[in-house]
C-alpha cells in the first residue's frame, strides 16, 4: 500500500510539471484556448495603444505592455482583474469591462499566436 500511495504521489507531482513544461515550450499549440481569428478583431481596438506589427508606441507618454507572445494564462489573469477593479488601471479597466469570457479567450489567444515580436 505504502509503495502504491508513493507512486500516486510522484505521479501527481510530475503531471503538473509536464503540463506546465509543454506549455512554456509550446505557446503556439494546441493549450491556447480560444480563437485568434476571432481574437483579432477584437484586439484592433487594443492594438492602437498595444501597438500593432510595425508600428509602436501609439501614446508614447505611456509605458503599454507587450501583449504579442505572452504567457495566455497571465494575459487572461491580468484582464480577469481588471474587470473585477482588483487590478486598478482606469483605462485598461474600462477597456476588459467591454470584454466577455469568451472575448478575453479570444483575444488572448490571438496575442499568444502572433508571437514576441509584435505588438
Ligand atoms: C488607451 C490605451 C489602451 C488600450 C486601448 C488598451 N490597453 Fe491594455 N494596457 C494599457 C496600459 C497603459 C497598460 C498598463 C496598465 C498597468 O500599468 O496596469 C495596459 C495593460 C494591459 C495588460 C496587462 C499587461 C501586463 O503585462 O500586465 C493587458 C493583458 C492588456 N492591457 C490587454 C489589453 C486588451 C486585450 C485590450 C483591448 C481589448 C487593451 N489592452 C486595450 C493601455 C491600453
Amino acid at each position: 500500500m505504502r509503495r502504491i500511495s508513493i507512486v500516486s504521489a510522484t505521479v501527481r507531482a510530475i503531471v503538473p510539471a509536464i503540463a506546465l513544461f509543454t506549455f512554456a515550450i509550446g505557446p503556439l499549440d494546441a493549450i491556447a484556448q480560444g480563437d485568434p481569428e476571432r481574437g483579432k478583431v477584437i484586439a484592433y481596438t487594443c492594438t492602437g495603444c498595444h501597438g500593432i506589427p510595425f508600428y509602436k508606441n501609439v501614446y508614447p507618454t505611456y509605458t503599454v505592455p507587450k501583449l504579442g507572445g505572452q504567457n495566455q494564462e497571465y494575459l487572461i489573469t491580468a484582464l480577469e482583474s481588471y474587470r473585477s477593479g482588483e487590478r486598478q488601471h482606469a483605462t485598461m479597466q474600462a477597456q476588459a469591462s467591454t470584454l466577455s469570457d469568451q472575448d478575453i479567450l479570444d483575444v488572448t489567444a490571438y496575442f499568444v499566436s502572433i508571437g514576441e515580436n509584435e505588438s
